[in-house]
């Protein structure tokens, strides 16, 4: 077993191509395990399922609603009831094996049931690899995304790669983005694995790089005082632009990066917005928007709760894996809206 990353002592990473023999960590005392799973990730829920019964444990397999469906109290209700059910006690596990919603939900239920169990994910789209089943931020949605949630990590993220070499190109893409993200604010090294390869990337490869950075930064800042903001790269405008349009999140980030890049080289010399531009493009995200409400875009932008007494913070950057927070003015959103032609 490969074990790559060990994040503050609290969540190991397993990357191999392939599932482990295995899946869960060494325990003392743990008897059920419960796998809660999404419509496109049974088949993996059924392996991850079979191979920890041979394990010796009782399995109970919890279907959810698929994405962010599965994100609510009321779906987190229906699974404590069946969690009481199944008799799932103090040491013992709850899987999630699927998506960010998966990872997210699971977490949730995790965190809160007899006051926290383990929980472990096996993130089965690059976004959850990547971002989503790392660094502790759990949630359910009420009137918006995550406003109800715990801190609460895995003990260990389990990344089998054959089934992220398998798919399908918008599922990749999404991961894609947050991947270039992560590095352009942390390891140009990632930036230029993915330059090079486009969306051809060696899988394996990115991920390890993707969560090495994002561990890194969790583990100084888990509670987003500071450093942890700089993961928001690309997502003040990208939010706005994924709410005013069809775009997905990953597209939508994606434009958010552009307009971000431009931005910082307005406001701090960045010399490489066109190359951040290109790498997206290469990625085969879209770089340019159109038929978007401009004026509904701003008027997002004036609502964002990142703004305070001072206006909107936006993460920039001062050069290739050195983000800064800086304070951006209208006319300064309006250069970066500009440059993604909004
Ligand atoms: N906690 C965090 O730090 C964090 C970070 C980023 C995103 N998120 C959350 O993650 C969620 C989005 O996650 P996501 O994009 O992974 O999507 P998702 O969980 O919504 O799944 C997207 C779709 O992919 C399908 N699917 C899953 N695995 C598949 C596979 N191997 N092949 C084909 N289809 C598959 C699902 O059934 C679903 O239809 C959002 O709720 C977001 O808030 C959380
Ligand atoms: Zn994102």
């Amino acid at each position: 077993m490969v074990v790559d990353v060990i994040m503050g002592g609290r969540t190991e990473m397993v990357i191999e191509a392939g599932l482990p023999d295995q899946i869960l960590p060494n325990r003392e005392g743990r008897a059920r395990v419960a796998v809660l799973t999404q419509p496109g990730a049974t088949n993996h829920a059924t392996n991850v399922a079979r191979s920890i019964r041979a394990e010796g444990y009782e399995v109970e397999i919890i279907g959810l609603p698929d994405r962010d469906e599965a994100k609510s109290l009321d779906v987190a209700a229906s699974v404590y009831e069946t969690l009481a059910r199944f008799g799932l006690g103090r040491q013992d596990t709850i899987v999630g094996v699927g998506g960010g919603s998966v990872t997210d939900l699971s977490g949730f239920v995790a965190g809160t049931w007899l006051r926290g169990v383990e929980v472990v994910h096996v993130p089965t789209t690059l976004l959850a690899a990547v971002d989503a089943s790392i660094g502790g931020k759990t949630g359910v949605n009420l009137a918006g995304k995550n406003l109800v949630g715990v801190f609460w990590h895995p003990t260990r993220v389990v990344v089998d790669t054959t089934i992220l070499d398998d798919l399908p190109g918008s599922l990749l893409r999404e991961g894609l983005a947050e991947a270039l993200k992560v590095g352009l604010i942390g390891d140009t090294d990632l930036v230029e694995l993915l330059e090079a390869h486009g969306a051809e990337a060696p899988i394996g490869e990115v991920v390890r790089r993707a969560t090495a950075v994002k561990s890194r930064i969790v583990d100084d800042d888990e509670r987003e005082q500071g450093k942890r903001a700089f993961l928001n790269f690309g997502h003040t405008i990208g939010h706005a632009v994924e709410f005013a349009s069809t775009l997905s999140h990953g597209e939508s980030v994606g434009l958010g990066m552009v307009a971000a890049a431009r931005i910082s080289q307005e406001k701090d010399g960045f010399s490489e917005a066109e190359r951040v531009t290109a790498a997206i493009s290469d990625l085969g995200i879209p770089v340019e928007v159109s038929g978007l409400d401009r004026a509904r875009v701003k008027d997002l932008l004036r609502h964002d709760k990142k703004r305070d007494a001072k206006g909107l913070r936006m993460v920039l950057l001062e050069s290739i894996g050195s983000p800064v927070l800086r304070h951006v003015d209208s006319d300064e959103i309006d250069i970066g809206l500009a440059a993604i032609k909004l």
